[in-house]
């Protein structure tokens, strides 16, 4: 039996021991305001910016990167590795605003962008692109850059982002492209209704990206899912305005990556013109969407609560008359109620030469003011269960 004095004396130093280890294993902090940002919202911070990323990144232990109080301007900034640790930490209690001349970002690709790392997170802070000036130049129809997308992750892993705010993207807030775990959750996408292609979170061949508890107000869709994206899981969404939660446009091309494994589960939409929405253009490809569950949706005032959009051409341009070779099968839909704002509440506009197979509808409740709502199909095979409003139009099973 060892002594209590003993005891307590050997916790102390156990504690001073494991506190040592912990403080090593935390100690490279980098504080941007002690690299020369200036949080006066006019001096261009970039340059502090990239050399915190360049130390910690550079760094063979954890690091932690610091964005005090204040607004930061910034420049395009890449953040690129792969770094010499998997655990950047960053955390950002200051708002980081983009160049009040549109061009300066509007003519690259994006804005704020971490290509090949691997474990790094982005706790707090709010990114505001000031993409006002680069809408009211698409709306004058002048020739404009095509704009930036705020922040994107490429060819990454293990990313997490939480409790992040971005305002006025000039084009996609958040796009994750080509990468594995990704978390996002707590963010907050906020841009008015009619700017331009200003989709909140956009995910491509990606896999593994998990989307949760946030709030998506936009001029695009909230969530865009692209070709190559599986195993994608989006939960407890507050989407609205914007065009809504969208598998698509897929089957732009015909070599081309299909959606596998979807789960979209407790969205409220609220006046935003799509719910839940598969988009593909009018012509071959050998995509595929397969594996997508639709759960617990709530509707208010939605012009397309549930749709299938096989047809898409825009102005009729360019795209040959012809079927999607998009094969569209194993889509669930299950407790999904509320209000459409027109009279067609679910639409499934089906491939001529492969139409949808394996659709579920189950408990679907959907009404349009005090008149019914309809469904319509076409080339759609599914089976309904449970109470549906409006009744399942199916083919067969
Ligand atoms: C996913 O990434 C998180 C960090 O964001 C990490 O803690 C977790 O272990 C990763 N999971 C896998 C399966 O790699
Ligand atoms: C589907 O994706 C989820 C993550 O979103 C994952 O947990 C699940 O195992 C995947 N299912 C299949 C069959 O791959
Ligand atoms: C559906 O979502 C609502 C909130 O959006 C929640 O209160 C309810 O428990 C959920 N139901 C199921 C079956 O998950
Ligand atoms: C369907 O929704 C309407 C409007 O919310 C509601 O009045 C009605 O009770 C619901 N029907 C069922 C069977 O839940």
């Amino acid at each position: 039996m060892v002594q209590p004095m003993t005891s307590h004396l050997l916790t102390l130093v156990l504690f001073i021991f494991l506190f040592h280890i912990h403080s090593l294993a935390t100690a490279a902090t980098y504080n941007v305001a002690t690299l020369g940002a200036k949080g006066d919202g006019l001096s261009d911070s970039t340059k502090p910016f990239l050399s915190a990323w360049a130390s910690a990144c550079g760094s063979v232990q954890p690091a932690t990167i610091y964005v005090p109080p204040g607004r930061y301007l910034l420049g395009k900034a890449v953040f690129s590795g792969p770094c010499r640790n998997n655990a950047i930490n960053i955390r950002i209690d200051g708002t980081l605003i983009a160049p009040s001349d549109f061009r300066v970002i509007g003519n690259g690709a994006n804005w704020i962008v971490f290509v090949h790392v691997s474990g790094v997170s982005i706790h707090g802070g709010t990114l505001d692109a000031q993409g006002t000036g680069l809408w009211a130049c698409k709306a004058s129809g002048k020739n404009c850059p095509i704009g930036a997308t705020t922040l994107q992750f490429s060819n990454s892993d293990q990313i997490l982002v939480s409790g992040l705010t971005s305002l006025n993207s000039q084009m996609f807030h958040i796009v994750i492209n080509g990468c594995t775990n990704v978390t996002v959750h707590g963010a907050k996408v906020l841009a008015p209704t009619d700017s331009p292609n200003t989709d909140g979170i956009h995910v491509s061949k990606s896999s593994g990206v998990t989307i949760l508890n946030s709030k998506i107000g936009t001029g695009d869709d909230c969530i865009s899912i692209s070709p190559g994206t599986t195993h994608l899981w989006i939960e407890n969404i507050a989407c609205g305005p914007g065009h809504g939660i969208s598998i698509g446009s897929l089957g732009k091309e015909f070599q081309e990556d299909g959606v596998q494994n979807v789960t979209v589960s407790k969205v409220t939409f609220t006046n935003t013109d799509n719910g839940v929405r598969i988009k593909t253009w009018a012509k071959s490809s050998n995509a595929f969407v397969r594996g997508v569950l639709y759960q617990n949706a709530t509707m208010v005032n939605v012009k397309n609560p549930i749709i299938i959009d096989q047809n898409y051409c825009p102005d009729h341009k360019n795209c040959p008359s012809q079927a999607s070779g998009v094969k569209i099968s194993d889509v669930t839909y299950q407790d999904i109620h509320g209000s459409s704002a027109t009279e067609l509440a679910i639409k499934f506009d089906c491939s001529t030469k492969y139409p949808c197979s394996g659709l579920i509808l189950e408990d679907i409740n959907l009404t349009y003011g005090d008149k019914a709502a309809e469904a319509s199909c076409v080339n759609a095979n599914g089976i309904a269960s449970g109470l549906i409003k409006p009744t399942s139009c199916f083919n067969r099973g």
